[in-house]
């Protein structure tokens, strides 16, 4: 049975990072409506094994095809790395990860070709970048960093309310003298923090992130599959949390600039 055009776009994350590709997508495809859990009681995802990164974003991934999705998009690089083809295997709906289109992103924008990736634990030990940026640029030099302390740092709101400098010059020393003009964000929290991460880096290197670069995959999914919704009108998101609601909403208030977003508690 064909999934209604109207149906609507499901969007996972650990936590309100993914709420940077939500951004993108609320802006660019205001007629499709987005439906977003984010496991905040569970977050970080970044230090936790393979096998519970799994679990828990199938236990999201499922509770949003109940819902009656027409395609899911994984918004954390972690859950990315290591879920993508079991997803696509599972669901008859299209499921777009986050790091090939950042990776397309780094390649188009870097002239050296020698490329920073900042990420979970999780992410830069699956080294997802290191295949899909080689994949684009076979002669691509990856500089991976893990950088464990950035996403407590928004989960918990403090990026809004303490000087997090002293932090991020910590987690950044190991590269700050290595050569290199592009770094990716390489997690879905990281663009929250981009004023303080670039303040950090080499002058003149770019930043990456991949929330514009895969809602350009997501537009162009919709038309391959003919599923976008043409029945017009703006949407407003709907937001689950498995986490504290407040904390969730004032964040969402905060980076979407949505006056009174939708936001209830899932529990998966
Ligand atoms: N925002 C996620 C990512 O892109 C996960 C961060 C985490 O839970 O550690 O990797």
């Amino acid at each position: 049975m064909k999934i209604p055009n109207e149906a609507p776009i499901g969007v996972i994350d650990s936590g309100v990072g993914g709420l940077t590709v939500v951004k993108e997508m609320h802006q660019f495809l205001p007629d499709e409506t987005i439906i977003y859990i984010g496991d905040d009681a569970r977050c970080p995802y970044g230090p936790r094994s393979v096998e519970e990164v799994k679990e828990f974003t199938l236990e999201m991934a499922d509770a949003l095809a109940d819902m009656g999705i027409k395609m899911l998009v994984v918004a954390c690089n972690t859950a990315t790395a290591v879920t993508l083809d079991m997803l696509r295997e599972r669901y008859p709906f299209p499921v777009l990860g986050v790091i090939e289109p950042g990776a397309r992103a780094a390649v188009h924008v870097s002239s050296t070709g020698s490329i920073a990736v900042l990420g979970t634990v999780g992410t830069i030990k699956s080294k997802a970048y290191e295949y899909a940026i080689t994949s684009i640029s076979a002669n691509a030099e990856i500089i991976p960093l893990a950088c464990p302390e950035f996403v407590p740092l928004v989960e918990s709101g403090q990026y809004r309310q303490m000087d997090i400098r002293p932090i991020m010059k910590r987690s950044l020393e190991p590269i700050v003298h290595l050569e290199f003009d592009t770094a990716i964000l390489g997690c879905t929290h990281y663009p929250l923090l981009q004023d303080q991460i670039q303040e950090q880096l080499p002058i003149g290197v770019n930043i990456v992130s991949s929330a514009y670069e895969t809602v350009r995959d997501v537009e162009n999914t919709l038309s391959e599959f003919g599923v976008a919704n043409i029945s017009g009108g703006r949407k407003e998101p709907i937001f689950f949390t498995t986490g504290n609601l407040d904390g969730f909403k004032s964040i969402a208030i905060d980076w979407l600039g949505i006056e009174n977003p939708d936001v209830r508690h899932i529990v998966l």
